[in-house]
């Protein structure tokens, strides 16, 4: 089973989505069965690690961001991935835009999913420090939803 989560420019939202689930895939010790990615819809940031803000306010929950390298989504992750999260809903339209009609992979907003009433991870970049401990709010918990959803399935 391979997971992306995708967000706008892949230094705040989807990689502590990935370092997040990648460390619960871990906890639960099902990481030979789950494979964790994130990418950017856009090209601005490619390259570059997560946003400093968010891999201090990771690392105080635990979460070691700083090796992940930004990159951008391309038409071939539809083909790689099963499951493609998006973070919000700007990201899941520009998503559905690329994707080629033969792709099986499933594409959806990462806390619709899950089973959240909130359904967006709101964008932290222009916002104050609070907006990084929101994300990584959204994110654990989702992310507890989502592998408990997989585990059902493996
Ligand atoms: P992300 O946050 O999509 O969660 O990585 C952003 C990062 C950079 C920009 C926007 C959002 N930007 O405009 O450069």
């Amino acid at each position: 089973m391979k997971v992306l989560f995708v967000c706008l420019g892949n230094i705040c939202r989807s990689p502590t989505a990935e370092g997040v689930f990648r460390h619960q895939v871990r906890a639960a010790g099902l990481q030979d069965e789950i494979e964790v990615d994130s990418a950017g819809t856009g090209d601005w940031h490619v390259g570059k690690a997560p946003d400093s803000r968010t891999a201090r306010a990771a690392r105080q929950r635990g979460y070691a961001l700083d090796d992940l390298r930004a990159r951008q989504f391309e038409v071939a992750d539809f083909q790689r991935f099963d499951l493609i999260l998006a973070m919000d809903r700007s990201n899941l339209r520009d998503l559905q835009a690329l994707r080629p009609a033969t792709s099986r992979a499933e594409l959806d907003l990462f806390l619709r999913r899950c089973g959240q009433a909130e359904q967006e991870v709101p964008d932290p970049y222009y916002g104050g420090a609070d907006g990084f401990d929101q994300v990584l709010d959204l994110i654990e918990c989702a992310g507890a939803a989502l592998l408990a959803d997989l585990r059902a399935q493996l």
